[in-house]
């Protein structure tokens, strides 16, 4: 049973893999190269072919720009069943953009630090993997000094991101009250993503004018960071950027140890880890919720909904043992009653979930994943076990899709996998999980 759903897995991942050493989330949809998906998609390739997993990561941090911010999709080749394109995006216009490929100009979870540290766990020869680490540790370096030098407004340790997009949880109910702060025009585009997936699992029309309207303001000041960050109308804290930004310094320091040498950069890292680590407690944890949540910097208020997100700190060791145990309640009594699959995206007792609609609801296997191991930390096993379990539970029973319906018994459909089929990081984490 493990082998054959691990030889399942591993298909999916071959199939994605594509000539130029990088790997599609899933065909149609998503068509070229994801940040955040590489990292957990490596992680899938280094358990059954660490050459895979090695260029994953080699082509992503190729596409770093000279200020050392990597792009959230690179293009590496044309494709029109995906919008909006690398003609819509024109990461051209900004001075020190790559060269060599067309990107976004916008950002995804910088999960590299963590990715390379966990790559060395899993890789056999250890020798060959630390040469590895060492080759391409500092571009993962470079992009955190980016993060800290350019997105820090006030200095907290807290980095923002601009877009919703950036924060991978692409329509979640968070962004909501944003959208109403806001009046975009009307675009006309032909969408692409609803001819591959049902449009009631995606975004709607008036969302997109949101997204694309915050990029435009980018471009007309050539994505520049001082610019965006006076006049997006997105700028927002966000619980799991800021918690993956804080889990792969740590894993960094531990990685430049290893190496040896670069004190420099371990005391610049050590030194924003205790900034960030207060920051994060200080200015996201909400005392009535119970847990992690957003912050609207736009607008100087906090965005106060359950989200997965909102316990991903778990996984970043900065909440101590009491913060610890309050999050797993909390995800318990909001999120995790009998009848449910954990974790879902948002809140389920809140009006604005959706069991189907994507970031508004159903269950993510890279949040679970996270959870998984941020929960395990904290020596909180039952429920990180129940995680892992519950995650294999839905890919055996349905497929290896991008989503799943967090409902045990689903009314609505026969199947609890939505989205994406063949999607990359729910094979790649399986594999992680099952390879434990
Ligand atoms: C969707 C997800 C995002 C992911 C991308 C590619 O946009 O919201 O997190 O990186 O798909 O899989």
């Amino acid at each position: 049973m493990k082998e054959q759903i691990i030889n399942k897995a591993i298909q999916v991942l071959d199939n994605n893999f594509q000539k130029g050493g990088f790997t599609i989330p899933s065909k149609g949809l998503y068509p070229f190269q994801w940040k955040w998906d590489s990292g957990f998609i490596a992680l899938g390739f280094a358990h059954y072919d660490i050459d895979k997993a090695k260029q994953e990561v080699e082509t992503i941090l190729d596409a770093q720009w000279e200020n050392g911010f990597i792009p959230h999709i690179v293009f590496h080749n044309d494709s029109d069943t995906y919008f909006p394109g690398p003609e819509f995006h024109q990461s051209h216009l900004h001075p020190l953009a790559s060269k060599k490929y067309r990107s976004t100009g916008m950002t995804q979870p910088p999960v590299f630090g963590f990715i390379l540290e966990r790559l060395y766990e899993i890789a056999d020869d250890k020798q060959d993997m630390l040469d590895f680490i060492n080759k391409q540790i500092d571009k993962v370096y470079d992009n955190h000094v980016y993060f800290y030098k350019n997105r820090d407004l006030n200095q907290d340790g807290l980095v923002y991101i601009y877009h919703n997009w950036e924060s991978g949880t692409d329509n979640s109910p968070l962004w909501d009250d944003i959208w109403t702060t806001m009046n975009p025009p009307e675009y006309t585009f032909e969408r692409r993503d609803t001819s591959h997936v049902d449009a009631s699992q995606r975004p709607s029309k008036r969302e997109y004018d949101h997204y694309l309207h915050i990029i435009d303001i980018a471009k007309e000041h050539n994505y520049d960071d001082a610019k965006i960050a006076e006049l997006s109308p997105f700028l927002v804290l966000d619980p799991l950027f800021n918690a993956i930004l804080i889990r792969s310094n740590e894993a960094l320091i531990n990685l430049y140890q290893q190496i040896g040498g670069h004190q420099d950069k371990i005391d610049f890292l050590k030194q924003q880890q205790l900034k960030s680590i207060s920051g994060l407690n200080s200015k996201l944890f909400n005392e009535e919720l119970g847990a992690y949540v957003h912050y609207d910097l736009r607008n100087d208020r906090q965005i106060p909904y359950l989200c997965s997100s909102s316990f991903a700190p778990l996984y970043s060791g900065a909440p101590d043992a009491d913060k610890a145990k309050r999050l797993a309640e909390t995800m318990l009594k909001r999120f995790g009653d009998e009848g449910r699959y954990l974790c879902a995206s948002f809140d389920p007792t809140h009006d604005r979930f959706n069991p189907k609609k994507y970031w508004r609801g159903p269950v993510w296997i890279n949040m679970n994943w996270m959870l998984y191991h941020g929960l395990r930390r904290h020596g909180i096993n039952d429920l990180a076990d129940r995680i892992k379990a519950d995650s294999l539970e839905l890919i055996e029973k349905n497929g290896f899709f991008e989503y799943f319906d967090s409902r045990k018994s689903n009314p609505d459909s026969e199947t609890n996998g939505y989205g994406g089929n063949n999607f990359s990081w729910s094979a790649a984490l399986l594999i992680d999980f099952l390879k434990e």
